[in-house]
């Protein structure tokens, strides 16, 4: 049972990276094929705005349930650091073998996430362009109990 007390609370961070969507299970015609002008050898940019949500209980002394300066720093070191006017394909590792669709960087940005410590990770919601966003909230068994 949750606790009346909880809430939730999210944070909009923004980032700008490039990528290649280019899978090595398929031919050079397939990837073509599914991923059309996004397959562009030397790839193309993104201004991603990531919302981070996590939940806790308000603590009745700071009538907060983590300090946004906790978060600010947090999501700094552990995604902005990494990810911002970076290439996606070459700097971040996660995706040398793995295609970096917005699908994907939902999960990777979730995993390097889930472990801030001052609250419980909910969910990644991600916009990649004006029209279109993805969520992730992880499996059952992730984020951080508080
Ligand atoms: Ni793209």
């Amino acid at each position: 049972m949750s606790s009346p007390l909880k809430i939730e609370l999210g944070r909009r961070y923004r980032f700008s990276a490039s990528h290649r969507l280019h899978s090595a299970h398929l031919t050079e015609e397939e990837n073509c094929r599914v991923f059309g002008k996004c397959n562009n050898p030397y790839g193309h940019g993104h201004n991603y705005v990531v919302e981070v949500t996590v939940s806790g209980n308000v603590d009745p002394a700071t009538g907060m349930i983590a300090n946004l300066a906790d978060l600010d720093a947090y999501v700094e070191r552990n995604m902005l650091d990494e990810f911002d006017l970076k290439s996606l394909n070459e700097d971040v590792p996660a995706f040398r073998d793995t295609v970096p669709t917005t699908e994907n960087l939902c999960i990777e940005i979730f995993q390097r996430l889930k472990s801030f410590p001052s609250a419980k990770l909910e969910r990644i919601r991600i916009e990649e362009t004006g029209k279109n966003s993805f969520e992730y909230s992880g499996e059952n068994s992730e984020g951080n109990r508080q």
